[in-house]
């Protein structure tokens, strides 16, 4: 695969490690175009092809892709020599039946037009572990701040997809519900109010709960009672299983 990406300037360039060879290689990340679609999708039948747990990514839909690519949203790509080797896309839905602020029970035309959804990423295997998706949410979320129109960033993570949960966490965003999803899978909804962020080691009320990652029933009983509760972290327990943190906060969500 190779494609130009020298249509447009590079938003960052710097080194990674390739897992396969253990060669260092020069990456730029830039910002795609429409002509870039295929590329795009090339990438994600890549991945799509390598995922050991295949419920872990629902595929982005072509026509989201798009509609991101043209202007309602972005997408950013990385290249090592001149092949995409991973992107990263955010999608502004409007009154799209996909919009995750209706799971957030917004419900005004205003509102929704208010949502900035964090869509795909994807990083071919022998790239990953040089952190390239938590590098290009940044460009995301500046983003979605630029014109002070979207409030609302929200996002779908499958639970044990925990590279995806890392990087929402690091950029301060928070579990606030766990449901059915994508053909009926599980996926926790990360939320940040871009306007009033929450923040949670001022606004917490409570002590922490740690409950294991892989137990979809506590986590829902957790959030789905009254009282405002947010994941906010995860770690490993002693015994090397992942948890993640949940707090009260001391304010309405939204
Ligand atoms: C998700 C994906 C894009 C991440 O790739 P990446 O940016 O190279 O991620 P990294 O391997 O560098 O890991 C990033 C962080 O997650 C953590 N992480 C990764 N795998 C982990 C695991 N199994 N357990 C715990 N933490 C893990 C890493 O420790 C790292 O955090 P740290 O630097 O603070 O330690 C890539 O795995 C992928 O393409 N997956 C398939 C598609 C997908 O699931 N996309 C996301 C949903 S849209």
């Amino acid at each position: 695969m190779s494609v130009n990406p020298s249509t447009n300037f590079a938003l960052e360039s710097g080194k990674l490690i390739c897992q396969t060879s253990g060669l260092t290689k020069p990456y730029r990340i830039n910002i795609l175009s429409p002509e870039h679609l295929d590329d795009v999708i090339r990438v994600q039948q890549q991945v799509l092809g390598t995922l050991e747990k295949p419920s872990s990514y629902y595929p982005g839909a072509h026509q989201i892709f798009e509609e991101s690519l043209s202007g309602r949203g972005l997408i950013v790509g990385c290249y090592v020599e001149d092949s995409l080797i991973g992107f990263r896309s955010i999608w502004y839905p409007q009154n799209h039946s996909s919009n995750l602020g209706i799971d957030l029970g917004l419900n005004s035309a205003k509102s929704l037009e208010e949502v900035a959804q964090l869509e795909r990423t994807c990083v071919l295997p022998e790239f990953r572990g040089n952190r390239l998706q938590i590098t290009m949410m940044q460009y995301m979320i500046d983003h979605a701040k630029r014109n002070n129109s979207f409030r609302y960033l929200l996002a779908t993570v499958a639970p044990t997809n925990y590279a995806s949960m890392q990087d929402k966490f690091v950029h301060n965003m928070l579990i606030f519900d766990l449901k059915k999803k994508y053909a009926d899978h599980y996926r926790y909804i990360f939320f940040q109010d871009l306007f009033k962020p929450i923040d949670v080691a001022t606004e917490s009320v409570s002590p922490i709960i740690f409950v294991d990652a892989e137990d979809i029933e506590a986590q829902c009983n957790i959030l789905h009672n009254d009282g405002a509760y947010v994941g906010y972290m995860q770690k490993k327990n002693e015994e090397n299983i992942m948890q993640v943190g949940y707090v009260q906060v001391n304010r309405p969500l939204f």
